[in-house]
């Protein structure tokens, strides 16, 4: 304890640009994104904080991810950053935690959660009935729609057309599941979403099933592609965390519902997704 306060003074005595990187063991681990406003604070006003970081119980919050997913989580520079980074880094500060993102495939992610290797899985990731049978999900904080893309010259225009047509998907995502109920149709799995909307581009695939906002990405990067109108399901963001781990998710939902009712999380996702 008396050394932890000490590595943490001396972490609050740098710069906040060098703060941001204090505890950071493992080259692998890309740092938490520091909002402008906990920089200042961390540097002017160190005192405080560590009092209050001391009150809970410290330590690290592990954050598994796949962050190909803007603008929920993707690199800038060395630096993960979108929605899910932002709230995270947010309800670690409530908590007095140092939020640590590990990148990861997709598919991994609840694996992650449930061997300890990580908290909790924070990847734009879909509470399904499937996946609450091995994870416990958070309060929602957003809601999301899967849609399909095609090229801009596509015949197919709505769901109803994606019969034998080859649709391309992000591995083991909710995308995935509803590709394979669709009758007559044939998946490739990628594992990243942009990947899939390269192929389609490509002409290899003809249609990618994923969630909207990544789509806008995507399809902004990539040529002639559109995104049909018709929006198929309706989906709910959480956080996932292990089954025998309530205590976490309580704190979690905590800090959650104070960000939700004083706006900041609103006011992240303004940040990354600007209304049309
Ligand atoms: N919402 C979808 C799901 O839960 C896709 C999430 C993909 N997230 C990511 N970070 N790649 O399956």
């Amino acid at each position: 304890m008396k050394k932890k306060m000490i590595s943490m003074m001396l972490c609050a005595a740098m710069t906040a640009a060098i703060a941001a990187g204090c505890g950071s063991k493992e080259a692998d681990q890309a740092e938490a994104p520091a909002t402008g406003a906990d920089a200042e604070e961390g540097a002017e006003a160190p005192a405080e904080n560590e009092e209050e970081t001391e009150v809970s119980d410290g330590g690290t919050l592990v954050m598994a991810t796949n962050a190909y997913f803007e603008p929920y989580e993707y690199y800038e520079g060395d630096q993960i950053v979108g929605i899910d980074a932002e709230m995270a880094a947010a309800v670690a500060e409530k908590l007095g935690m140092e939020l640590k993102i590990e990148d990861m495939e997709f598919d991994s992610i609840i694996p992650a959660v449930n061997s300890g290797k990580a908290d909790m899985g924070v990847a734009g990731m879909t509470v399904t009935e499937d996946r609450l049978v091995n994870v416990n999900f958070s309060n929602p904080y957003t809601t999301a729609t899967q849609v399909i893309i095609v090229q801009e010259g596509s015949d197919i225009t709505g769901e109803a057309d994606l019969n034998g047509k080859m649709i391309g998907v992000q591995l083991g995502t909710t995308g995935d599941i509803y590709a394979s109920d669709i009758e007559g149709a044939e998946i490739e799995q990628y594992n990243k979403g942009m990947d899939a909307v390269q192929a389609l581009s490509n002409g290899m695939i003809d249609a990618v099933i994923i969630d909207n906002e990544p789509a806008k990405q995507f399809v902004s990067k990539a040529e002639g592609l559109k995104i049909l109108e018709e929006e198929f399901v309706t989906e709910e963001y959480a956080i996932a965390f292990a089954k025998d781990n309530e205590e976490l998710m309580e704190k979690v939902n905590a800090a959650l519902d104070e960000l939700i009712a004083d706006g900041t999380i609103q006011s992240i996702i303004d940040k990354y997704i600007t209304a049309e």
